[in-house]
């Protein structure tokens, strides 16, 4: 087993290196050079990506694309994706290009609400805590003013603060729920400083509060933090047709909106299915938020918790047939920013939200909806019709042959061999080999 290694982050860059090839790996020359050659040889952009995390020792890239021709509210825009996955990106496009023949798609902004707790234990009189904290309310907005001064200057700040009694659930357990505008920040920072500044303010007040006994001056704050979950942080994209419009060479129309009916149906009520039916819809989400410099991860949690808002995990698309119209639609919670994090900071970053025609915080939740949307009719539409694999696994033939070790020569050979071939990991080896002799 190896040992603990003491002081790591105090270690210059190269020593850390250093320490992990020597210790990590089988061979620390080969892994020193690797992880140099990832470096930017900008040293000044080098050192901005050190400096977003800690213990940096080298880049990890993703391929960062763009899916073009999406039509959103009669704009049009090239959508810029980071991610991994091999049919990503053709997907949204190929979604792109069969609704920017069909009306493109239409958004609407349902909410901006975000959302944050102070949790705190007070055990006494329920009576005396609601009317202590009709007192505080307007104290704690004082308390934070010079935090909300700028953000109340363009329009945003608090909104609301609730006193939430949740001791039937846990012995004296208390929330100061609030809810924010935060405009075009994400506002997670903003947010925690007034949770923070709240949870002080109640503590203090609470101490001087001649109506509580000794115990009740008490109140224990267990924690101040924003809520990922923002069910009315929520933008709606939807794209209709007439049934007849969805004719493909793949099949008829009407049978075809059926099938897909009754596809995103089964995701609704069965959660095996809808997990995966969301997947698909997160692989374009995830795309989009990645390459513009947002949480992921915040918006995976909050996306995931509003697809179980009614106690059971569903699709977050709909679809419904009327009057020979076929519709189909999400509803998504997005907390973004365009604005703060590391939206001025990586210079791709930048660059996504440039080509994105530099959006507001409303327009990129619009943007994003649209991308999950067109991804799960493009991952639907060729689960009833031909099957995920044929186009997953064209997509991921280059991966295979790269794996495989085949030649530039070979690749281009295989690539138009395989267009009229099915790929599999066997036929692939197989050809390759042939080829090869
Ligand atoms: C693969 O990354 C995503 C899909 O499984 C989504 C789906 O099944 O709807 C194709």
């Amino acid at each position: 087993m190896k040992t603990p290694v003491e002081g790591f982050s105090k270690l210059s860059k190269a020593e850390k290196i250093d320490w992990i090839a020597q210790n990590c790996t089988e061979d620390p020359k080969t892994s020193k050079q690797l992880l140099e050659r990832y470096w930017n040889m900008d040293p000044q952009v080098q050192k901005l990506h050190d400096e977003f995390i800690e213990n940096t020792l080298s880049n990890y890239y993703l391929p960062f694309a763009v899916a073009p021709n999406f039509l959103i509210d009669g704009e049009i825009y090239a959508i810029p994706m980071a991610i991994e996955e091999s049919s990503v990106v053709a997907a949204a496009s190929k979604a792109a290009k069969f609704w920017l023949d069909r009306g493109g798609f239409k958004t609407e902004i349902l909410g901006t609400e975000k959302v944050g707790q102070v949790h705190f234990i007070y055990k006494g009189d329920p009576k005396k805590l609601t009317r202590f904290f009709e007192t505080l309310k307007p104290e704690l907005l004082q308390s934070v003013s010079t935090i909300t001064q700028n953000m109340e200057k363009r329009g945003g700040g608090i909104n609301h603060i609730e006193l939430r009694d949740l001791s039937a659930k846990i012995e004296g357990y208390h929330q100061l729920h609030c809810t924010f505008e935060t405009l075009d920040a994400m506002g997670a920072n903003f947010i925690n400083s007034c949770l923070e500044q709240f949870a002080q303010t109640l503590k203090e007040k609470a101490k001087l509060h001649t109506d509580f006994s000794e115990e009740e001056k008490n109140i224990e704050v267990v924690m101040s933090i924003l809520s990922n979950y923002v069910p009315h942080c929520l933008v709606k994209a939807e794209v209709s047709c007439l049934i007849a419009q969805l004719e493909t060479k793949d099949m008829p129309a009407e049978e075809f909106a059926q099938k897909f009916l009754r596809a995103v149906n089964i995701a609704k009520v069965e959660p095996y299915r809808a997990v995966t039916h969301n997947k698909g819809i997160m692989n374009g989400i995830d795309a989009v938020v990645l390459a513009t410099g947002n949480d992921f991860r915040a918006v995976e949690a909050g996306v995931h918790a509003y697809a179980a808002k009614e106690g059971r995990y569903s699709s977050l698309t709909h679809a419904k047939i009327e009057d020979g119209v076929f519709k189909f639609w999400i509803e998504v919670p997005l907390a973004l920013g365009t604005v703060g994090g590391l939206t001025t900071l990586h210079p791709l970053v930048k660059l996504a939200l440039e080509i994105l025609q530099k959006p507001s915080a409303k327009e990129l939740m619009r943007i994003v909806a649209v991308a999950g949307l067109a991804q799960n009719f493009a991952a639907v539409r060729s689960l009833v019709t031909t099957g995920i694999q044929k186009g997953h696994m064209k997509m991921h033939l280059l991966n295979m042959l790269n794996q495989m070790g085949a030649s530039e020569n070979e690749k281009k050979q295989l690539v138009e061999y395989f267009k009229n071939h099915t790929v599999t990991n066997a036929s692939v080896k197989e050809a390759l080999e042939k080829i090869k002799k």
